[in-house]
């Protein structure tokens, strides 16, 4: 791929602009706000000069809704030999596609699984796909030449391509991004009202279960007004849980022994359950979940601790596979929880303590 045309220069576009760039790919970049564009070309991401002919793909990085229309224009245009786009859902804007008429030979649709809580070209990074998934749904129309092109794209960006079915894309997306994301704000938003000593006493649970609350709602508006249905089919099977939940609560405070057994029961089922669920969650590099072990090492608030701390564990010859840092609410100190392989457990806590270092039981 040689030449590619950038049409929407936002978070997204100007990302992927910024990757194939880098790979050496002439980049054309267009959008409804000059400035947009401008902006993008400044930071690298190509030119805002038209192409002198058909670039080989083009990448339609606009909100979902506008998917549809922008593809139209372009291919009336004939801005290129085959055509992707970008949004993070995918029914509908096939369904446009198709209702406007446009040409689905030369299209495909894409989702790459990255990004970011800003958006515009200023927030673009050459290297957010990397190691990401990227979805593509090609539909029986889908011509080689586009599917080709796309998967060079991802190639390029250094995604990791996954064929899937629009609909399927979109159930998917609901189930581990969409209904997730509201379930964090509904959580979240009980601490609206909440007494400040009750918020006082928030530990690393609430903060990990309430990160995502944190995200722009006029953003996820659009998102999930876009998946609204197969987000509601999720948070109405949620709903059946919770009822259950209650009603298993409130057996536990029953008078008869039975109905107090049964509450226990149910509670521990779908604790059960969500250990299961959770298990299946994919590890480092999307491989099969490993449990690590966890040492826990309380940190002094100084500069310069916590590189000290992993230039250490490299010298014991430790590889960190993951790492959290859970911060003491009102004092000056954090616990840093390092997962490590279970054979690197004795070495490490044995060489930390030897080089002085406070470890948590
Ligand atoms: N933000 C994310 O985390 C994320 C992740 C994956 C996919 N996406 C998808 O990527 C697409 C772009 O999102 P973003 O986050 O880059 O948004 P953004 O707001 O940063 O950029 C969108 C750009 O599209 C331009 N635009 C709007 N209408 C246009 C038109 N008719 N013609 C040309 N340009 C037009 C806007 O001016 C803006 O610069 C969306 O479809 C979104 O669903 C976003």
């Amino acid at each position: 791929m040689r030449t590619v045309a950038v049409v929407g220069t936002g978070l997204i576009g100007t990302s992927a602009a910024l990757a194939l760039t880098g790979r050496g790919v002439a980049v054309y970049l267009e959008d409804a706000d000059p400035d947009a564009a401008r902006t993008a070309a400044s930071l690298g991401a190509g030119t805002t000069e038209a192409p002198d002919g058909p670039v080989d793909l083009a990448i339609i990085a606009v909100p979902p809704a506008l998917v549809g229309k922008v593809l139209a224009d372009c291919q009336r245009r004939g801005l290129a030999r085959s055509y992707t786009d970008v949004a993070s859902v995918k029914a509908g804007p096939r369904a446009e596609v198709a209702a406007l008429g446009c040409d689905t030979t030369h299209y495909i649709g894409g989702h790459p699984m990255a990004g970011r809580e800003r958006s515009g070209p200023l927030a673009a990074r050459a290297d957010i796909f990397e190691g990401r998934p990227w979805v593509l749904t090609p539909t029986p129309d889908t011509g080689t030449e586009a599917l080709n092109a796309a998967l060079e794209l991802v190639a390029l960006c250094g995604g990791v391509p996954i064929v899937m079915d629009a609909a399927a894309h979109d159930r998917a997306v609901a189930l581990v991004s969409h209904a997730p994301q509201l379930l964090s704000s509904i959580i979240a938003a009980r601490l609206e009202q909440a007494d400040e000593t009750a918020v006082r006493l928030c530990g690393q649970g609430v903060r990990d279960v309430t990160r995502i609350a944190a995200s722009d709602p006029l953003l996820w508006g659009d998102i999930l007004s876009a998946n609204a249905a197969a987000v509601a089919d999720i948070l109405q099977e949620v709903a059946a849980d919770l009822g259950s939940t209650v009603t298993a609560l409130r057996a536990l405070q029953a008078a008869d022994e039975g109905e107090r057994r049964a509450g226990a029961a149910g509670i521990e089922a779908v604790m059960r359950r969500g250990n299961t669920g959770q298990a299946r969650i994919p590890g480092k590099h999307g491989a099969p979940p490993t449990r690590y072990e966890t040492v826990t090492v309380v940190l002094g608030d100084q500069p310069g601790e916590l590189g000290r701390l992993f230039g250490e564990v490299g010298q014991l010859g430790v590889n960190i596979e993951d790492v959290t840092i859970e911060h003491s609410t009102g004092q000056q100190v954090g616990h840093v929880h390092l997962d490590v392989a279970a054979s690197a457990v004795r070495p490490l806590v044995g060489g930390l303590r030897d080089r002085g270092w406070a470890l948590r039981d």
